[in-house]
């Protein structure tokens, strides 16, 4: 049956939250002529005010479950964030035979398989648009688009807060601190930021990107993680010495019938594309049989950006809605039932090439040690950097890009050097990534 008006209730009213509501404001006319009848947002649970968001016109309850219980919301928009109420809000509204819309990748990475078993039992729509790079529709595009491709890689930067931080401390010289802060005030890093900077926001993102593009179901203890915190501003600065930038990627591949999924900081060319990706931009970049190479830039954090995520999902079920139809697409691309465990690549049996930086003491021999534990697994050098002691100091830095090693090898390789009398300190490893014909 068709309907006379599609009514949308939003819970929580945060940075997004108030983005959905300027967006509603702003374009509630031009998707009523999309939908083919008004779309209104009429209902918001926050659990407390937010001063610079006017929500006079609106039926606003302090209780969420409120808007979940109204009979007249066809649509809820989740925006709380979190894996527990979030989880028991968006299961009661597809009990409850609701559409759901949610931003939420850590919710969608721990508990979407449930969550879309669900809302295919019940011939309800979840859409999570919003939950992976902000403003860029990669979700539509693995899901939809691509549908006629066998994927074999997505590499991207899918963390904004983490990228701005990167862009910022590489390019002027501001402090880790200072442009955190910054991020923070900008709405783009989460409420509390730890997930930003340690990698578990992109990992989530690449679960979710990795079972769209491989037919696997969500692992949220699938990727590899290693976070911005671990590049130090000397690493962004030999990085750039040495013709690289540090970025920190996400990356899904097909190896053989394995899957490998990491994220961590990387060492990328400077001339590559995905290089030149700055501040709190996101890219994604997908290679597949069809299409070959597609690569995806645009915001990954910030109000409108994911707020223009969210609104685009519920017009795509508004407009079933309003025909009377049923948007009965898998939630994840194929029926739940239809997919299939892949193992994972062990992180040791990934090969690249590697930055390696450590603190050596000025003596004679010790270079000539390095180079033999490193030959002693088989790794050349492609290029080595040793800045000479400051006056009076007896340590100088050496920073060696190696040539493609295995993680094992690798570590193997470093142990050892970790041993030498003449080194002071861990050594910082971090990966390269040549993107050959990006
Ligand atoms: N904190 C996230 C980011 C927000 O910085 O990418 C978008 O998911």
């Amino acid at each position: 049956m068709s309907k006379q008006r599609i009514a949308v209730g939003l819970c929580g009213l945060g940075t997004v939250g108030s983005g959905v509501v300027t967006l509603f404001e702003r374009h509630g006319a031009a998707l009523a002529t999309r939908c083919g009848c008004p779309v209104e947002l009429t209902h918001i649970g926050a659990r407390r005010d937010r001063p610079d968001c006017d929500t006079s016109g609106y039926n606003v309850s302090r209780d969420i479950f409120a808007v979940v219980a109204d009979p007249e919301i066809d649509i809820i928009v989740e925006l709380i964030g979190g894996t527990t109420t979030a989880y028991d809000l968006v299961a009661q509204a597809l009990e409850a035979g609701k559409h759901v819309v949610t931003a939420n990748k850590a919710l969608m990475a721990s508990r979407g398989n449930e969550l879309a078993a669900l809302a295919e039992q019940k011939g309800v729509a979840l859409r999570f648009e919003a939950a992976v790079a902000g403003g860029i529709p990669v979700i539509k595009t693995l899901r939809e688009s691509l549908a006629a491709n066998a994927i074999d890689s997505i590499a991207g930067i899918i963390n904004g807060t983490g990228n701005f931080i990167l862009t910022e401390m590489a390019k002027a010289g501001r402090a880790f601190e200072d442009v955190l802060s910054e991020a923070q005030a900008l709405g783009y890093a989460e409420a509390d930021p730890t997930f930003d900077i340690d990698g578990t926001d992109a990992a989530h993102k690449l679960v979710i990107l990795a079972t769209l593009a491989f037919g696997i179901p969500l692992d949220i203890d699938g990727p590899f993680t290693e976070g911005i915190n671990s590049v130090a501003p000397e690493d962004l600065h030999f990085a750039e010495e040495l013709g690289y930038v540090i970025k920190h990627l996400g990356i899904a591949q097909r190896v053989g019938g394995q899957v490998d999924l990491r994220v961590h900081p990387t060492l990328i060319p400077r001339d590559k594309q995905i290089a030149t990706v700055d501040g709190v931009l996101n890219t994604v970049m997908v290679r597949s049989d069809a299409v070959g190479e597609l690569v995806l830039v645009g915001p990954g954090a910030g109000a409108l950006p994911t707020a223009s995520a969210v609104c685009g999902d519920v017009t795509d079920i508004a407009q079933h809605v309003a025909r009377g139809t049923t948007d009965a697409r898998p939630v994840l691309g194929l029926p739940t039932q239809a997919l299939q465990s892949l193992p994972r690549v062990s992180r040791d049996d990934v090969q690249s090439e590697w930055y390696l930086r450590m603190v050596v003491s000025d003596q004679p021999g010790a270079m000539a040690d390095i180079t033999r534990l490193l030959g002693n697994e088989g790794i050349s050098i492609e290029s080595l950097i040793q800045r000479p002691p400051k006056s009076g100091a007896k340590e100088v830095s050496v920073v060696i890009i190696t040539d493609r090693a295995s993680g094992s090898g690798i570590q193997r390789a470093v142990d050892a050097i970790e041993q030498l009398e003449a080194l002071a300190g861990s050594i910082t490893m971090l990966r390269v990534e040549a993107f050959e014909g990006s």
